[in-house]
């Protein structure tokens, strides 16, 4: 049973690949800081799986601690690295602490697998990373662009940072996941996405506008050149994002990566707009939702999906769920997590 670390372990994405390595035969332990978590989640793995996970209440910025963990865990074969901010909008108000946060933690991970030699990391990245893209549906070949928020900022520059660091210290192995939209919830609605701090995302908002979290939500924008005037996102169920992690690690513990950093897209490889996304959770749900049309929110990417040829013929790895599967489970966990059953 190979024991993998995997930072950020009681967040959203976090949360869910645990389950996933775990079903796959792995022994997980998990540093989380609990910004913008609880290790309720834990729990909700522990329904699920049987498994208890050991969370170490750190900060990766604290070198000295997390080496600590290292130390204790001389058997770790991989690192997952999640943790980090990710607000879009707050990484624009707080650029100084998403630079500290995301590259300090990025940085002592890195120092920490060459001291112990752990040589096998998977990293979260993101679609953020190509800015608005010439052509559509973007490969893993597609130029980059200009950062649209420190946040996408801080994706690209760790992206850097292990492309770097790799080349130097040539028997560490790094797979960069860029994940398009991840959104949905467990199928037992034990676990889902639960951030401390306010939803910014659109399935979050929806789910909590139509529990009545809020009175009603906005569309960004109908006034894009798309085929409904909305933003196009691709939007990944976060099981399938969750498996395309244990697929990565196994394929790097297998040794059949060809370089030592590799980049995979994560989505399901089609575009959804906000409207045909908000139609898809009245369809699914039977709950009509009270939304209006708004301004465009700044920095927002006009359209973006991925292509996934890459993932599927290297990874194995082949999406099973759609939009509507990710607005039934993303609502399933709503109410759960709300107490209330409407419908
Ligand atoms: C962005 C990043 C993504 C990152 C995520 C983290 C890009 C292309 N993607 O996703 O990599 O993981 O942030 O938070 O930069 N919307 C509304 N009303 C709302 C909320 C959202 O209309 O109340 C619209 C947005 O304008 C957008 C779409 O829904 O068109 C998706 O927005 P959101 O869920 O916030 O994700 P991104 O900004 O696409």
């Amino acid at each position: 049973m190979s024991k993998v670390l995997v930072t950020g372990g009681c967040g959203y994405i976090g949360s869910h690949t645990i389950v996933d390595l775990i079903e796959n035969g792995f022994e997980v332990i998990s540093i989380d800081n609990l910004s913008n978590s609880s290790e309720d989640a834990l729990l909700g793995i522990e329904k699920i799986t049987g498994k208890k996970i050991h969370n170490y209440r750190v900060d990766l910025a604290d070198r000295t601690r997390t080496f600590d963990i290292f130390e204790e865990h001389q058997d770790i074969k991989g690192i997952i690295h999640f943790a980090a901010l990710k607000a879009v909008g707050e990484s624009v108000e707080q650029p100084l602490r998403y630079f500290h946060n995301n590259l300090a933690g990025m940085i002592n991970v890195l120092m920490a697998m060459n001291t112990f030699e752990v040589n096998n990391l998977i990293f979260s990245s993101s679609c953020s990373v190509y800015g608005n893209a010439d052509h559509l549906p973007v490969t893993e070949e597609t130029p980059l662009k200009e950062a649209e928020s420190p946040y996408a900022r801080t994706k690209q520059m760790c992206e850097q940072i292990i492309e770097d660091t790799l080349h130097r210290y040539t028997s560490l192995n790094a797979i960069m996941l860029r994940y398009f939209n991840p959104a949905g919830a467990h199928e037992s609605a034990l676990i889902g996405e639960s951030p401390i701090n306010i939803a910014n995302n659109l399935v979050p908002v929806i789910t909590e506008t139509a529990i009545g979290k809020r009175e009603s939500m906005t569309v960004f924008g109908d006034d894009y050149p798309t085929r409904d005037g909305s933003c196009i996102r691709d939007y990944i169920h976060v099981m399938d994002l969750a498996n395309a992690h244990t697929k990565a690690l196994t394929y790097l513990l297998e040794g059949n990566n060809k370089l030592n950093t590799e980049i995979f897209n994560i989505g399901i490889g089609e575009g959804v707009s906000v409207l045909e996304a908000v139609q898809a959770f009245e369809k699914v749900t039977g709950q009509p939702l009270n939304y209006e049309i708004g301004p465009r929110r700044p920095g927002d990417v006009i359209a973006i999906y991925a292509n996934k040829n890459k993932t599927e013929q290297s990874l194995g790895w082949t999406p099973q769920r759609n939009i509507e599967d990710i607005m039934r489970t993303a609502w399933e966990w709503e109410q759960k997590r709300t107490g209330a059953t409407i419908g």
